[in-house]
């Protein structure tokens, strides 16, 4: 297991990503408030050159990648978004980059991979297939395996965004946050918690692809099938390295079903009129189930992503 990345990671990131990614805005919005009878403020990581948070980790990443392993290219396994910041990152710095999908995968991210230089290979039915894959291709063809959640710096540049939140809103109380394999969810506690312990980080996870939550439940690995439409948290085991990271520091975890995703999809709409795929309405639908805790609180929603297919977006306005 790779070292866990500390606070002081995070700091030294922000400055490497400085150059390539200004600050996403935290936008306050009445209607929200008035929905959830706190302060909400959203941080809009869907405003990200690629829609969503990832691309922090995957700069970061790449920047300080061995100069003999740019050379031999990365391959990763992606339900979209990890793949995308991959993608982006690795044209950034002229590197090559495999990134193995689902067959179902999402075409709108698909294309976006394609247009910043990925080859994009399609393979079984799932995120957990796609790993396999990946070692496949690692042994072949002697790319470098990037894990969408051990990597320290990936941790330690999505983390970024809790940064931006707490120099922009000290006053913050509770943070919302999405957890897929949980690299997003360990950076904002890590972050949160060095600053000022009383933050509150609530992890939020997709109770048809559970893995993270038990294991985070248990205290040990576990797995679970992964039955949900939102791609960004449909992750069937967890990642280690973020959980240790979530064992120590996080406060409470959420799951939310589809339908409430669907619903703050649409509320993400109507309120705020910004879109949001479903990983990334996750904390609006977690802080709607947790309302009543909220009352009167400095609340902070990160909007994760905003990558949502023409159907996907039909499928949660119907
Ligand atoms: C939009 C979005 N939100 C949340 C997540 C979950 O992030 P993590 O895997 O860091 O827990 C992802 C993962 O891809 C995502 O794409």
């Amino acid at each position: 297991m790779p070292p866990l990345p500390t606070f002081q990671d995070v700091l030294f990131a922000r400055r490497t990503i400085a150059p390539y990614l200004p600050p996403t805005p935290l936008h306050h919005y009445p209607q929200l408030d008035a929905l959830l009878g706190a302060r909400v403020f959203v941080k809009h990581e869907n405003y990200q050159p690629i829609g969503a948070f990832k691309v922090r980790g995957g700069i970061h990443f790449l920047a300080h990648l061995p100069e003999e392993q740019r050379a031999r290219g990365v391959v990763t396994a992606s339900t979209g978004n990890h793949g995308q910041s991959i993608a982006y990152a690795a044209q950034l710095f002229g590197v090559r980059a495999v990134i193995v999908v689902p067959e179902g995968a999402n075409p709108v991210k698909v294309e976006a991979m394609r247009a910043y230089g990925a080859e994009v290979v399609f393979h079984g039915a799932d995120f957990e297939a796609c790993k396999e894959h990946c070692l496949t291709l690692e042994r072949e063809q002697g790319l470098r395996f990037v894990s969408s959640g051990d990597e320290p710096r990936l941790i330690a540049g999505v983390a970024t965004h809790t940064l931006e939140i707490v120099e922009a809103l000290p006053e913050v109380e509770v943070i919302y946050v999405p957890v897929g394999g949980g690299s997003g969810a360990a950076g904002a506690t890590l972050v949160a918690k060095s600053v000022n312990p009383a933050i509150r980080v609530v992890g939020v996870q997709a109770s048809g692809a559970p893995a993270g939550f038990l294991t985070w439940q248990a205290r040990e690995r576990r797995t679970a099938p992964i039955r949900t439409f939102a791609a960004g948290l449909a992750t069937g085991q967890p990642f280690m390295l973020p959980q240790q990271i979530l064992w120590q520091h996080l406060d409470d975890f959420v799951l939310v079903d589809d339908d409430a995703m669907r619903q703050a999809v649409r509320l993400y709409l109507e309120k705020a009129k910004t879109l949001a795929e479903p990983a990334g309405a996750a904390p609006l639908a977690a802080a709607l189930q947790q309302r009543e805790q909220l009352a009167g609180k400095t609340v902070a929603l990160i909007l994760s992503g905003g990558n949502i297919s023409p159907d996907e977006l039909r499928d949660c306005l119907r």
